[in-house]
């Protein structure tokens, strides 16, 4: 067992807040507070395994890219696979942590669901596990200790608001899906579908998975304009902005004008979601901020020290329209 594990499971043991260990966490304890907390007097960097989804997109490269350089400042001794998309590739870089006897595992799960025997086995190796990004669906709360990251429903429902406006509550909607079965699919779909129930005259007549990536975006909407409804629609959701700029691409092929034929909005807020805003070609993107890297190394630290932490840390979403773009892609960092 790695040096600092075997500090953090006896401190683990000995400490009166020892929540997460003797399986009185979050639902007993209640309240927001997760409180997994260890016990280490120092010495010996933390060990912190990361299994990461993959690289889709912009947003999770510079997720990657955060996370790696706040593990490089602190001088955390990171463990970081790149699990290409797959959840078994994630259970498998799960399991090979535990071997390695890590201090914290963390990871952003593809999918929500089927994490629950992994996620025992790690508890059982007294483990510590921190979410990032995206949350599992677990019966048992107690299986990680906290989920840093955006409010998904809450930027689904920004993203149609936003809509709304900015058509007059009048749209025939195409929808870009998300990965199916992950938390920001569910949840932005969920969201948006709030937003317009309050406008009849707002309605999505085309909706599909695109995998959150360039190429499946420009692919499935030139299908969506290639359907009997095509012509109908007039509005374009994404679930993030690479799927967004992916069908920025197929609506010019099919002569039409993105933007002013169809109004986009996504979610995301990359670099290039900023340069389509000011070409014109975007109207607007809800930020979710990938720069996750800090919160996760505050858990991480916190755990380590036995201190409390919040069970649920909720990044901001921020929207940005054209109307700002050319000054806010300024200052974007990613
Ligand atoms: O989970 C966050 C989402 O995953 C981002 O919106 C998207 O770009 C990524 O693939």
């Amino acid at each position: 067992m790695h040096e600092l594990t075997r500090r953090l499971a006896i401190g683990l043991l000995a400490s009166a807040g020892a929540a997460w260990l003797s399986g009185c966490g979050k639902g007993d304890a209640g309240g927001e507070q997760g409180g997994a907390a260890g016990g280490t007097s120092g010495g010996g960097a933390i060990q912190v395994g990361f299994a990461q989804i993959g690289a889709e997109g912009d947003w999770r490269r510079a997720n990657s890219a955060s996370i790696q350089a706040a593990a490089d400042k602190r001088g955390i001794d990171l463990i970081f696979v790149d699990a290409q998309g797959k959840q078994e590739n994630q259970i498998k870089a799960i399991r090979n942590f535990i071997v390695q006897g890590v201090d914290v595992i963390a990871f952003s799960p593809v999918v929500e669901t089927g994490w629950e025997p992994v996620l025992r086995e790690v508890k059982d190796a007294g483990i510590p596990v921190v979410l990032t990004d995206r949350v599992v669906e677990v019966s048992d709360p107690d299986l990680y200790v906290t989920f840093i990251g955006a409010d998904f429903v809450e930027e689904g429902r920004r993203a149609a608001a936003w809509l709304a406006e900015a058509a007059g509550g009048e749209a025939r909607i195409a929808e870009l899906q998300g990965t199916p079965g992950s938390a920001p699919a569910i949840d932005r779909k969920k969201g948006f579908e709030e937003g317009i129930a309050q406008h009849p005259g707002m309605q999505v007549i085309k909706s599909q998975a695109a995998d959150f990536t360039r190429a499946k975006g420009r692919e499935v909407m030139e299908s969506f304009l290639k359907s009997p409804e095509g012509k109908e629609i007039t509005a374009l959701y994404a679930h993030n902005d690479d799927m967004a700029i992916g069908a920025i691409q197929a609506i010019e092929e099919a002569g039409l004008r993105p933007g002013v034929d169809i109004k986009i909005v996504s979610i995301d807020g990359v670099r290039a979601a900023f340069e389509a805003m000011v070409a014109g070609k975007l109207n607007c993107t809800v930020e979710c901020n990938p720069l996750l890297g800090p919160q996760l190394f505050d858990a991480v630290e916190a755990i380590a020290a036995a201190r409390e932490v919040p069970r649920r840390v909720v990044t901001e979403a921020v929207v940005f329209t054209q109307a700002t773009a050319a000054e806010d892609i300024k200052t974007r960092q990613y």
